[in-house]
């Protein structure tokens, strides 16, 4: 074993009674922070390559510290790591490791830098990798959504505001509303990119270093773009994670408000859609069930991440600046809101594979409920020069009747019609015709056949 004791905290010169057991065991944060370990290797690798390249540390040294990192890294990916409690977070147990890989020259890899900048770089890191496997996972659901959609152009299918049927609508429409959402969810991802690309290694404790490093190289060796400015705010600084966390929290409650509304639509009372057997789970007690339990927990689960978001937010909450312990429970919200997102994705993912809709029910529910009545307005108004709220009063009238008479819009005689507007003529019967009114709606972002049409070849060509 090296000169250093090794089973000692590094403080235990100064601080010379042993940590209580108890707050060892509540203080440890090896447990978390394990996840971080590739990204503190690479941060420590650059770390003592900037040192040798300014001369603070020799050749020999950088390359000892080198070697005993890289077998650090592939002890720990090969489960062969034994991680300690004493020493805290995974920082402490990576350099406690290399004392006993490589020796005392050891102790050349924590000059000019603090845990302080070094876990918060590794933390910016994990984040930013993180940002990617989301991306990659929302990709997939945007081209299994966009698939949805190319077999779904001409379903047509009741839009439902206030959950009662407003206007007809092309399904593929509706899959498409999804991907815009989507798209947004990853543009959230990515507009967070600028402040995660400002590099703090090098910061130290809070005010800097004496010794001349080069953070712009570290920086740039790391895949930053440019290193933070200001020592304090840097070790004070968790507005990266906030940004995280609001952006999964925003992108599970789209899952959450997507998997409520194929719960409603898959259920006995709408009928829109057939979950696969694949999808769904029984009842231990009713042979007959087929229950939308996956649905449910991305319903569920969503509500987590909004905590996390708020845990953190509170954390934050008039704490001084710079570097508290308050701050380190940063990383077990952060993975746990990730864990549940990208099981999220992958689950929804599933789900929109194997969904189909009952076409012939969707139809008959979008030819309930007078959904053409706004075509009838419409029409009025284009062609019996009538102003819209006029032509809305016409159309409340001839849906009472309707109602009273207990037919659809489209059952009604053209005399029924002429009793409350004299000049219509056959002609308008047209209009209750439903592919004929999403057909009409060829205004930009419009559910006409063509409008929906045209944007899934856009998104299938990638932007
Ligand atoms: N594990 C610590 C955290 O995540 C690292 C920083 C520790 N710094 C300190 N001065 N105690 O917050």
């Amino acid at each position: 074993m090296a000169k250093n004791k090794n089973n000692q905290a590094i403080w235990n010169t100064r601080i010379k009674k042993k940590t209580s057991k108890f707050f060892e065991k509540v203080g440890s944060s090896i447990e978390i922070d394990k996840r971080l370990y590739k990204e503190d290797i690479l941060g420590s690798i650059v770390h003592v390559e900037m040192l040798f390249k300014q001369k603070i540390i020799s050749f020999k040294i950088k390359n000892k510290i080198i070697y005993g990192l890289k077998k650090i890294e592939k002890e720990i990916s090969k489960n062969n790591f034994e991680f300690n409690k004493e020493y805290e977070d995974i920082h402490m147990n990576i350099e406690k490791k290399l004392f006993q890989i490589i020796g005392e020259d050891a102790g050349y890899i924590h000059t000019a830098r603090s845990r302080n900048d070094q876990v918060i770089t590794d933390f910016k890191m994990w984040i930013k990798s993180a940002n990617k496997e989301i991306d990659n996972n929302l990709e997939k659901i945007i081209k299994s959504t966009l698939k949805l959609a190319e077999k779904n152009i001409e379903t047509v299918m009741p839009g439902l505001t206030h959950l009662k049927n407003a206007q007809p609508i092309s399904l593929a429409h509706y899959f498409m509303a999804y991907i815009e959402i989507f798209k947004r969810d990853k543009k959230r991802l990515s507009n967070n990119i600028e402040n995660l690309n400002e590099c703090p290694l090098g910061v130290a404790a809070l005010s800097g270093t004496s010794f001349n490093i080069d953070r712009h190289y570290t920086s740039k060796k790391l895949g930053f773009s440019h290193p933070t400015n200001n020592s304090i705010d840097t070790v004070s600084d968790r507005d990266f994670v906030l940004d995280f966390l609001f952006s999964v929290a925003v992108c599970s409650m789209h899952i959450s408000r997507i998997a409520e509304e194929l719960i409603i639509w898959n259920s006995d009372g709408f009928n829109l859609i057939q979950l696969s057997d694949k999808i769904v789970t029984g009842s231990s007690i009713m042979p007959q069930k087929k229950n939308p339990d996956l649905l449910e927990y991305l319903r569920g689960k969503s509500s987590l991440t909004f905590g996390n978001l708020f845990s953190m937010l509170a954390i934050l909450k008039g704490l001084p600046l710079s570097y508290f312990k308050d701050m380190q429970d940063d990383k077990e919200i952060v993975f746990k809101s990730y864990d549940i997102l990208i099981n999220s994705l992958k689950i929804f993912d599933e789900i929109l594979k194997n969904i189909s809709p009952n076409k012939e029910k969707m139809f008959e529910l979008a030819d309930s409920g007078y959904v053409t009545a706004t075509d009838l307005a419409d029409y009025l108004v284009k062609y019996h020069s009538m102003s819209f709220r006029k032509a809305y009063q016409k159309t409340a009238e001839i849906v009472n009747m309707a109602e009273k008479k207990k037919k659809k819009l489209k059952e009604l005689k053209i005399d029924d019609l002429k009793k409350i507007e004299p000049k219509l003529t056959s002609e308008v019967l047209k209009v209750f015709n439903l592919k004929n009114s999403i057909n009409s709606k060829k205004s930009y972002g419009g559910t006409s056949f063509e409008n929906v049409k045209r944007m899934i070849m856009k998104y299938k060509k990638n932007k």
